[in-house]
């Protein structure tokens, strides 16, 4: 076995195995399930590259193996996909003690933990994550969420996996865009948690990633730091998830204002996370050497850090974020490297630092 995390929570206790061998998935699968048949969930594009591979893997075994494949991309989070897979789920035969395969990026991940934990009022699901941001972030937590019409993640339920096996060896067809979109949350990591893995992140952008166990490493580090944050808090009840929120409130806005049509969530990520530590800055939470290492890894990673935008308009869309409280914006700030502290600031300071953040604001 390459590398296995187990998480630890009150309610349910599952593995976290990284690892490109087929062996070590089965032999999580069978202490991690008792089920015969699986639902495989994919989409259109991860269908042509992987799903016969994966699918046979299983049929090998002798298991029973029904698929499902939806739209690729954001919109395939929708209410439609998920009747259309209740509809499909009930005509091949899956019931109650049926298990649901995640096989894709985030969107797959959050849209089949969302069916498992409603389907006949629950179903056991496993995640096999193929993009770098669904192995690093989205497929550990159990946060699982569908878009409705007027907004992003409007349902959705907190629900565990059963496992999550992580081959990193799918991310060879992996776009570059989206290779660079994972690396976004990883960097989170190390700004918020560890000085080390920010050392260590800065010397793989200059020598450039060379093998997968890089990337194994990368992941498992990452895999690690929200782990940990999910066994203390696994509903986002205490201060303590919040912190994963680093350079998301400011995100969040961006993906708003450009309709999520312009910024993949990792890049509007990356200009958060920015923003957040110039707000820092700004109240001297920070010093400049703290700006200046944010700034530089992110540049190492080739974020682009600047944006238009309306300051009015960005604040405006700040006090509608799911964690502002009475109007006030509470932000997660960076006191140094692997140090943060949440906090409500007032309108004019992030008035005045929306202003001042980038050229091009009016
Ligand atoms: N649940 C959580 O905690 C959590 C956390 C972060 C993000 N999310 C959600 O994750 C979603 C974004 O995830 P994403 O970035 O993985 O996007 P995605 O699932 O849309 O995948 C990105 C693209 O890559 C393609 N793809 C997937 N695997 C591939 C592979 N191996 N090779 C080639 N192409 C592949 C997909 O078809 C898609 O076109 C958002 O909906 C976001 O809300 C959830």
């Amino acid at each position: 076995m390459d590398r296995m995390i187990t998480l630890n929570l009150q309610t349910k206790k599952y593995k976290i195995v990284i690892s490109q061998s087929e062996d070590d998935f089965f032999t999580a699968l069978k202490k991690a399930v008792k089920t015969n048949t699986f639902f495989v969930i994919t989409d259109k594009n991860v269908k042509k590259l992987y799903l016969k591979y994966f699918t046979d893997l299983l049929n090998h075994k002798g298991f029973n193996v029904k698929t499902a494949v939806i739209d690729e991309g954001e919109t395939g989070k929708s209410v439609e996909s998920l009747s259309f897979l209740y509809d499909k789920a009930l005509e091949v035969g899956i019931d109650r003690k049926s298990c649901a395969i995640a096989f894709g990026g985030g969107v797959i991940g959050d849209i089949t933990g969302f069916f498992a934990a409603t389907y006949m009022r629950g179903i056991c699901y496993i995640q096999v994550p193929t993009t770098l941001l669904a192995m690093t972030d989205s497929s550990v937590g159990g946060k699982t969420a569908i878009n409705t019409k007027y907004g992003k993640n409007i349902a959705g339920a907190f629900y565990q996996p059963d496992l999550v096996w992580i081959n990193s060896s799918f991310l060879s067809t992996l776009s570059e865009r989206h290779i660079k979109n994972g690396f976004a949350e990883i960097i989170k990591y190390a700004f918020i948690f560890d000085r080390k893995f920010y050392n260590y992140l800065f010397d793989i952008f200059k020598k450039g990633i060379t093998s997968s166990k890089d990337f194994d490493y990368i992941i498992y580090q990452s895999c690690l730091y929200k782990s940990r944050v999910v066994e203390k808090d696994e509903r986002e009840i205490t201060e303590l998830r919040t912190v994963l929120n680093f350079g998301h409130t400011f995100a969040h806005a961006l993906e708003t204002a450009t309709k999520y049509k312009e910024f993949l969530h990792g890049e509007a990520v990356a200009i958060g996370m920015i923003f957040a530590t110039a707000l820092s800055l700004k109240l001297k939470i920070c010093k400049p050497e703290t700006y200046k290492k944010v700034e530089t890894l992110l540049q190492e990673a080739d974020f682009v850090l600047n944006t238009k935008y309306n300051a009015h308009q960005f604040l405006s869309l700040m006090k509608r974020d799911k964690k502002s409280v009475d109007g006030n914006i509470k932000f997660v700030l960076l006191k140094d490297i692997g140090k943060t502290i949440n906090s409500y600031i007032k309108d004019d300071i992030v008035l005045n630092v929306l202003k001042n953040f980038t050229r091009g604001n009016k």
